[in-house]
């Protein structure tokens, strides 16, 4: 999408004038969960190749009018985001590292031959939403507003190419734990079957069809008793990558901190980008290499892996239990906590999020 095509980002405001009472939206707020609720407003904006991107526009929330004909409900060409709005003690409204998810849009947008968003539309869209429903920031424990920029082809059309209108919107969701368990171990269950994604496919852009086929895997997963699944690469079914929606990392008994290298076919977790650095701040060497299931299974039988964690924005930093696969399981949080390491990245992260550390890097945005 060209500069010249694109106007400055203005968008009109359409107040909700059924929006949910203060009560209403407390007794939500006291016990969010994820994903159940959704604030009084919405984003919209569309593209076509003629005019770009138009027509910005915060509205009340509620359905979409889609022609059973809409191309994304044929093949699947959407992509998606998602990041956090932290309320500070002080009551200001902030946001971490917003433009790598915007750049991330855009690379998502590339694989799936959509328009790319400017990154000021897409911290705009993002800021606006929150102004708009700032009464929808929970304050108190690690709670946040979690924001689902989302966009996908609107065209009414069933030929196969690239939509010629695409719509971008933006719903909230105020969040509390992610696994209903809150900072406990979770089980994984390696799938032996099923990849996530393929050399040369989809698995590094963040598109809804990543998600549908994983799926069944995650339901063989939940009948395992495991809250998420564990893929390997595609082709040696050797090589661990990621899990359905979060990256992983090993701590070794020397001290280092060894997560997946980056192989095409891995979602680049802004999570994960930033626990690098993280890590590094807080003495440890940390290695992006590739990491075999051989060496997951044997290092935490004989100590050599200590601890092992996933993270990701929803997720924020979650301790891995047991590994589970048809035949076995280990279990790298054997006293049901969160090992040591994991407990202090975690509190290095989500304490420059919230305000309470000196934000070193940069990271930190003020939304509202
Ligand atoms: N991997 C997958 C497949 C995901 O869905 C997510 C979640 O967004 C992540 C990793 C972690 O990415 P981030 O830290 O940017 O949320
Ligand atoms: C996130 O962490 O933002 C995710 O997208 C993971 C999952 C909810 C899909």
């Amino acid at each position: 999408m060209s500069a010249m095509t694109t106007p400055a980002f203005s968008p009109t405001i359409q107040k909700n004038p059924n929006a949910r009472s203060d009560d209403e939206r407390a007794a939500i707020l006291a016990d969010p969960g994820f994903g159940n609720h959704f604030t009084d407003h919405m984003f919209l904006a569309e593209w076509t190749p003629d005019a770009g991107w138009h027509d910005p526009r915060v509205v009340p929330y509620g359905p979409l009018l889609l022609d059973p004909a809409t191309a994304v409900l044929h093949y699947a060409q959407e992509i998606f985001e998602g990041l956090k709005a932290y309320a500070h003690a002080d009551g200001s409204v902030w946001l971490f590292r917003p433009e790598a998810n915007a750049e991330r849009l855009q690379r998502s947008a590339r694989r799936l031959a959509l328009p790319e968003l400017p990154v000021e539309w897409f911290t705009g869209s993002v800021r606006a939403l929150i102004e708009a429903d700032r009464e929808w920031v929970p304050t108190g424990g690690e709670r946040s507003l979690y924001l689902r920029p989302f966009m996908f082809a609107s065209e009414v059309f069933l030929g196969v190419r690239p939509s010629q209108h695409v719509t971008y919107s933006v719903i909230a969701s105020p969040a509390g734990a992610y696994f209903p368990g809150g900072v406990k171990p979770v089980d994984i269950w390696l799938s032996s079957e099923y990849s996530r994604a393929g050399a040369g496919g989809t698995g590094a852009a963040k598109c809804g069809g990543n998600y549908a086929a994983s799926l069944l895997p995650q339901q063989e997963a939940a009948e395992n008793g495991c809250a998420q699944v564990a893929f390997l690469d595609s082709v040696e079914h050797r090589w661990v990558e990621e899990l359905g929606g979060m990256n992983l990392y090993f701590v070794q008994s020397d001290g280092t901190i060894v997560t997946p290298a980056l192989s095409g076919s891995i979602l680049e977790g802004i999570t994960r980008d930033s626990i690098l650095t993280l890590a590094r701040d807080l003495g440890h060497d940390v290695v992006e290499r590739r990491v075999s299931i051989d060496e997951w299974r044997d290092g935490v039988a004989d100590g050599t892996i200590t601890e092992v964690f996933a993270c990701g924005t929803a997720a924020v930093v979650t301790p891995v239990g047991h590994l589970k696969w048809r035949g076995g399981e280990i279990d790298s949080a054997p006293d049901g906590e969160p090992g040591k390491v994991t407990s202090e990245i975690r509190s290095a992260l989500v304490d420059i999020q919230y305000g309470r550390a000196e934000d070193r890097h940069g990271w930190m945005t003020r939304a509202v």
